[in-house]
């Protein structure tokens, strides 16, 4: 199959890695990468012998490449998504798919009107305990699932590196809500709590926690808890895990169990989630699901998590702040 030209735009924690996936690639060439910090950009282009172009929407639509990988903050997908979609690139754009449900959906019409693959950066598809999950319950090893329960608590220290920019429904809930609806179908409705005030007084505007519960289309339910409150000096990136129980079996995973974990030169080190690396070359989560993209750039694979699914855990995720903010049960 065909060697494949990407870019990467935006280029910080995710963008960073994502340019070093597409460059270790045998079957990728990164054609170019861009940010809006001309410093940075030089350097990484310099980095992974490749050039720098300033402008993320002209580095979008550009001639030279057949795939774009969008990694510029929460609330800036937009704009570079539907240009590389224009240009007939295909794309794949971090998580959330976007910050509100109507440019979501902006994305996900625009990609489908000019059939153009459009991959959805929920990174835990692609993650082999959770991928061992959804075969489960799709091979129906547990039988019909009957109840899930997902919790994705982050550490507190996540604020001093967002800053606020984003919330626990946008950050984290579109995580555990494209997991609900991969492994238990559509969601009927939901209803959700909150806490906040801990963070606001260290300055930042953001909530705390939030629970949520959930009724499938299928009759099963379901709950989550999220946030991001957890001291930073638990090991790992926080309290992660999920239970889905079938009518015959269940399936645990328990994320932040990561057997790993290194404090010392270089602060706390327990990354084998992103980069494990083994003889200077990496094999974690973020190469599979490199890997599956230059597929889908290929055209030789769907993207596993679409625009639509993406689309649809935005809209569950602000439909759990509303909630919280009303008091009333939402239905979808
Ligand atoms: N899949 C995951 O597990 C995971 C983990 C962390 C972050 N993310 C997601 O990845 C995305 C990026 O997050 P991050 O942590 O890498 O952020 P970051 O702040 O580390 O990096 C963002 C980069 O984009 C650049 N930028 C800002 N505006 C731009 C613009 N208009 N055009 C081009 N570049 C621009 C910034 O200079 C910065 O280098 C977010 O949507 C985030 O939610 C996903």
């Amino acid at each position: 199959v065909s060697q494949v030209n990407t870019a990467v735009v935006g280029l910080g924690f995710m963008g960073s890695r994502w340019a070093l996936a597409m460059f270790e690639h045998p079957a990728a060439r990164l054609a170019f990468v861009s940010d809006v910090r001309e410093d940075l950009g030089r350097e990484i282009a310099d980095a992974l012998n490749t050039r720098y172009v300033r402008d993320p929407l002209e580095a979008a639509a550009d001639s030279e490449v057949d795939g774009v990988v969008i990694c510029t903050p929460e609330h800036l997908h937009v704009e570079p998504a539907v240009a590389a979609i224009e240009a007939g690139k295909a794309v794949m754009v971090e998580k959330p798919l976007a910050h509100t449900v109507v440019d979501a959906e902006l994305i996900r019409d625009r990609a489908a009107n000019l059939s153009v693959p459009v991959l959805v950066g929920h990174i835990l598809r692609f993650e082999p305990r959770y991928a061992a999950a959804a075969r489960a319950v799709r091979d129906g090893d547990i039988g019909a699932v009957q109840a899930i329960r997902g919790e994705r608590v982050g550490l507190i220290g996540t604020q001093s590196i967002l800053q606020g920019r984003t919330s626990i429904a946008l950050y984290l809930a579109v995580h555990e809500f494209d997991l609900a609806r991969w492994f238990a179908g559509e969601v009927k409705s939901l209803s959700a709590h909150k806490s906040a005030g801990v963070l606001e007084r260290q300055g930042y505007e953001v909530d705390d926690l939030y629970s949520a519960l959930l009724r499938f289309e299928s009759g099963a339910h379901g709950t989550v808890l999220l946030g991001w409150l957890v001291p930073d000096d638990y090991p790992g990136r926080g309290l992660v895990g999920l239970t889905v129980i079938g009518e015959s079996g269940v399936v645990r995973i328990d994320q932040d169990a990561l057997g790993f974990v290194k404090v010392g030169k270089g602060g706390k080190e327990d990354d084998f989630f992103f980069d494990a690396e083994v003889e200077g070359k990496r094999y974690g989560v973020l190469s599979i699901e490199a890997d599956h993209f230059v597929k889908c750039v290929q055209g030789t694979a769907e993207p596993l998590c679409t625009a639509s699914d993406a689309t649809e855990a935005v809209r569950l995720s602000l439909a759990m702040e509303s909630s919280a903010q009303s008091g009333a049960p939402i239905y979808l």
